[in-house]
C-alpha cells in the first residue's frame, strides 16, 4: 500500500441513480415511492429554456415539501457555460439546501469548474449556516472533461461521485452511436476463416476504455463510479447487460432514466446471495488463518490471501447497507 492514503467519499448506497425532470412535479410523488437510492432532479437537459425558471421554483417546492423517504437527494444544475446555473445554485441552495445531498455538475471540463462552484456553495452554506456539506457528483461526458479526469476527481472535497455521460460524450467525442449508451455493430472484428470459409464479427465494447479511465480516476480519488443513461428503457435485457459490465469493471451503480429501471439496477449491483456467502466464508478462513499467523490459505481449493478479504469485506458491507436502507 502507499504512504498516501486516499480518503473515501461519504457513504451511500448508490447502485441506483434515477433522472426525474424538473418540469414535471407530478413525477416527483412517484419517485420518492420508487425503491431508488438516489434521486437527482434535473434543471438541465430534460428542460426546455422557456422552462428552466419554473423548473426551478418546481424543485425548491419538491425538496422542501415532499416527503422523499430517505432518500439521497441531488439536483443537476445547468452547465457553467450557461447563464442559468448561478441561479440554479443561489436560488435552490438558500432555499432548499438543508433538503439537499448533492449538486450532480454536468459536462465538467476542467478542475477549476469544480473548483468555482466549490467556492459558490461554500459561500451560501457558510452565509445560511447550513452544516451539512453538499456533495458533488460529477458528469464526465466531454473529451475535455475525460482528459483532464484526474485532476477533477480531486478538484475538492465535496466530490462524491463521477457518472460516464455516454449521451454527451458521443456528442463531444463525434462517436457513430445508435442507441444511447448501447453497442454498435460497426465495433467489431472478423475472426479468421474457419475450415468450411466462415468469419465470425465480435461485436466490441466501445465504450470501454471512457468507463474504465473514469473508474480508475474515481477509485483511485476515493469516489463512486457510476455509469450513465441507456437510452433504450423498452429492453431489459440491453440496460442489464450493460450495467452488469459496468459492475464488472468496478462501478457502483448505474443512471435509471425510466422508473422500470431502478429495479434492473438495484438486481445488478447489488450482491448476490451466493457471493455473499462465499465472502463471509472468507473472511472467517482468513481470521483462522491470521490467528495460526499465516498470510494466504486456501478455500475450496482456490488460494485466498489478504486481498481477498479487502474484496470480502467490501461486498458484507454493502449488504449490511442495503438492509440497513429495506430497499
Ligand atoms: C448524460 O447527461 C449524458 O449526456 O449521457
Ligand atoms: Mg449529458
Amino acid at each position: 500500500m502507499s504512504f498516501f492514503t486516499v480518503e473515501p467519499a461519504t457513504p451511500r448506497l448508490n447502485r441506483s441513480e434515477l433522472a426525474v425532470p424538473g418540469t414535471n412535479p407530478k413525477l416527483f410523488e412517484k419517485a420518492a415511492a420508487a425503491p431508488v437510492d438516489i434521486i437527482f432532479l434535473d434543471l438541465e437537459d430534460a428542460v426546455a429554456p422557456d422552462e428552466k425558471e419554473q423548473a426551478r421554483k418546481n424543485i425548491i417546492q419538491g425538496l422542501n415539501e415532499v416527503d422523499w423517504r430517505g432518500k439521497t437527494m441531488s439536483v443537476r444544475i445547468n452547465g457553467l457555460d450557461t447563464h442559468y446555473m448561478y441561479r440554479d445554485v443561489v436560488d435552490v441552495v438558500e432555499q432548499a439546501g438543508h433538503k439537499l445531498d448533492l449538486i450532480m455538475i454536468p459536462k465538467v471540463g476542467t478542475a477549476a469548474d469544480v473548483y468555482a462552484l466549490d467556492m459558490l456553495v461554500t459561500q451560501i452554506q457558510t452565509a445560511k449556516r447550513q452544516p451539512k456539506r453538499i456533495g458533488f457528483e460529477l458528469i464526465i461526458e466531454t473529451a475535455l472533461g475525460m482528459m483532464n479526469i484526474d485532476a477533477i476527481a480531486g478538484a475538492s472535497k465535496r466530490n462524491e461521485s463521477l457518472s460516464f455521460g455516454v449521451a454527451d460524450y458521443s456528442a463531444s467525442t463525434k462517436a457513430r452511436t445508435t442507441n444511447i449508451g448501447g453497442a454498435n455493430p460497426d465495433y467489431a472484428v472478423l475472426t479468421d476463416k474457419d475450415g468450411a470459409g466462415n468469419r465470425a464479427a465480435h461485436w466490441g465494447d466501445m465504450w470501454h476504455y471512457a468507463l474504465n479511465r473514469l473508474v480508475v480516476a474515481a477509485r483511485a480519488n476515493g469516489l463512486r463510479p457510476l455509469d450513465g443513461p441507456f437510452g433504450d428503457f423498452s429492453d431489459a435485457e440491453g440496460y442489464k447487460s450493460s450495467a452488469r459490465r459496468a459492475a464488472v469493471l468496478g462501478c457502483e451503480g448505474k443512471w435509471a432514466i425510466h422508473p422500470s429501471q431502478v429495479a434492473l439496477a438495484n438486481e445488478v449491483f447489488s450482491p448476490a446471495e451466493a457471493e455473499l456467502t462465499k465472502a463471509r466464508r472468507v473472511i472467517a478462513a482468513m481470521e483462522q488463518a491470521q490467528r495460526e499467523g499465516k498470510g494466504a490459505v486456501a478455500l475450496d481449493g482456490r488460494l485466498i490471501d489478504i486481498a481477498s478479504i479487502r474484496q470480502a469485506e467490501v461486498m458484507v458491507k454493502k449488504a449490511e447497507m442495503i438492509a440497513g436502507q429495506g430497499r
